[in-house]
């Protein structure tokens, strides 16, 4: 009986160490020690082909595909988005009329009882190329619908299309709005995903997701990688190292993004999701125009959060107040000059460019890269922040692109400009959290601010390893010999050179450290997701999953917890 007692106790204590090695860890704990996980056999990555049934248009006449949900700025509303009609690829493209078939969406509360009818607006965007040899592309209609007076926490089954034709309204979809704003009102998961493009470790990447049950996601921008393709459907896994002197402009293939609309609709017509742009959204074609599909074809709370911008905008999902920044737009403070910002030198290229007189040409929605220094988006930002009640939206979440605290040798340090004009403003509203994408990898930061450890910084994430057609990350800038040449990282959409050497701290006087940052804490170059779980206005929980594991694994996670008494600002404080 001693034996058995004793073995008993033993069980329990070893039960005891077990739970209590299972917790993850929490930011309470102060910064991590640096951790990089060794790069294993990730496989390789390959675009899903035309032929695939997945991408391949399944409706005919004006019946409704790629149907997505995105949300309004708040629980009460949300946008139904579909594309009617064929898109057309070749010399002369003649766009659809968007009056053709009207924009409307029937819902209510249960599938048989769409009692409620909204309408909307319809488009058709086209990319042009006016030089020999390449094609053209228009779209099929796009249409966006913004359905009102939602309630919020509700299932909502919708159809969409014109219901005045025949067979042109869709099956039944259903999605769930976000809970009511508030301190003690959360989403059950928050799926964060970026770079996600088209191959089969896409497609892995989103069935993970998708087993995880989120109830929003987010994707930070590299959507589709139509622009790794020529206009004749040519494709590689690096456009520049392909064609980069073999083309008159950076081509792009636009039906590339009618098959991940399609391959995405089983997600995206149940799931609200919402989309901030990344580098291969830019696309530009004729008159320097950019952004056109991305633009067209996505659906966002500008107006209603004041932007006005499809670059850079913010909503409410319960007590979490979320703010998508541009990382390819103007950023500046203000309008004071810039030798370098965004010098997109279209014009200067154009000049060589032989203009095909067989170009039907028409623009329902003109998009131009904003290259001036408005500092629109930096003044938007202090308004919307300066808006934030933190009684009422505790979490303080942003998104852009181009990560600022990136230690891999890719992308290193080529959004400095951004981070110079931006984080001291982010860092006095107290932002908890900022997810980002671009470089092909998973990164966690831990609090940092100014290269500086510091508690009441933001955690940076990094998750741009959604499975894009391009190769992952797998150098670190700090490892001997892939310290980049510092006139070498700017990226040219970026605004320039700012990244100089560091002054102080371990790295004074280089560019790189020569071992992982103590910012960083794990990174580890594998393709995957992330999954947000916030509990209450202090907890959230944070977990990163590898495509290579079984659904349930957790790669990385840890308790992100807010310490509203020692870093919100005093003014902010006072509403606690
Ligand atoms: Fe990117």
């Amino acid at each position: 009986m001693r034996w058995r007692s004793a073995l008993l106790l033993l069980l329990a204590a070893a039960a005891v160490v077990v739970a209590a090695a299972a917790e993850p860890a929490s930011t309470l704990s102060g910064p991590a020690r640096p951790v990089t996980v060794a790069l294993g056999n990730r496989g390789h990555t390959v675009d899903l082909p035309d032929t695939d049934p997945r991408v391949q248009r399944r409706v005919t006449g004006w019946a409704p595909e790629q149907v997505a949900v995105a949300l309004g700025a708040g629980p009460g509303s949300a946008w139904v988005s579909w594309v009617t009609g064929a898109a057309q690829m070749g010399g002369a493209v003649e766009p659809l009329d968007p009056a053709a078939v009207r924009s409307v969406v029937r819902y209510g509360l249960a599938a048989d009882s769409l009692v409620h009818e909204a309408a909307g607006e319809a488009l058709v965007y086209s990319q042009l190329y006016p030089f020999d040899g390449l094609q053209n592309y228009t779209s099929g209609i796009i249409h966006h619908v913004r359905l009102q007076e939602l309630r919020p926490g509700t299932k909502y089954y919708y159809r969409c299309g014109d219901p005045a034709i025949p067979d042109a309204m869709s099956e039944v979809h259903a999605f769930r709005t976000m809970p009511p704003v508030g301190p003690t009102s959360y989403p059950g998961r928050i799926a964060v995903v970026g770079d996600l493009g088209l191959t089969y470790n896409t497609t892995t990447t989103v069935e993970h997701m998708v087993r995880n049950h989120p109830d929003l996601v987010l994707l930070l921008g590299d959507v589709t990688y139509a622009n790794l393709y020529l206009t004749n459907g040519t494709g590689t896994d690096c456009y520049s190292c392909t064609f980069g002197h073999s083309t008159p402009i950076h081509e792009t293939y636009q039906p590339r993004w009618d098959y991940w609309g399609r391959y995405m609709e089983p997600v995206t017509s149940s799931i609200p999701m919402m989309v901030v742009e990344g580098n291969h959204e830019i696309e530009e074609q004729i008159h320097n125009k950019t952004f056109a599909a991305y633009s067209s074809r996505f659906a966002f709370p500008s107006e209603e959060s004041g932007s006005f911008s499809p670059f850079y905008y913010s909503f409410d999902v319960g007590g979490i107040h979320f703010i998508m920044l541009a990382s390819y737009v103007d950023y500046k403070r203000s309008g004071r000059a810039s030798p370098s910002w965004n010098h997109l030198d279209v014009e200067s290229l154009s000049l060589t460019f032989t203009v095909s007189t067989n170009l039907f040409i028409s623009f329902n929605k003109g998009i131009h890269l904003h290259r001036n220094n408005s500092g629109e988006q930096y003044r938007w930002l202090e308004r919307d922040l300066a808006n934030v009640d933190r009684s009422v939206t505790p979490w303080l979440i942003a998104g852009w692109h181009a990560p600022w605290y990136s230690t891999y040798k890719a992308h290193y340090r080529e959004v400095e400009c951004m981070r110079m004009e931006m984080e001291e403003l982010l860092y006095s509203y107290s932002v908890d959290i900022v997810f980002t994408g671009h470089v092909h990898a998973y990164e966690r930061s831990n609090r940092v601010f100014n290269y500086t450890l510091d508690p009441c910084g933001p955690v940076h994430i990094s998750v741009g390893d959604g499975g894009n057609r391009e190769k992952m990350a797998t150098s670190h800038a700090d490892e001997p010999g892939h310290c980049p040449d510092p006139l070498s990282t700017p990226d040219p959409f970026m605004g320039g050179f700012c990244a100089f050497n560091f002054t102080s701290g371990p790295a004074a006087g280089r560019f790189c450290w020569d071992r992982q940052p103590e910012y960083s804490a794990y990174r580890e170059s594998s393709f995957g997701h992330g999954i947000l779980e916030v509990t209450n206005e202090t907890h959230a929980l944070w977990s990163w999953h590898r495509n290579q594991d079984l659904y349930a694994s957790v790669g990385d996670e840890i308790y992100i917890v807010r310490e509203p008494d020692k870093c919100l600002p005093k003014s902010s404080r006072m509403a606690y």
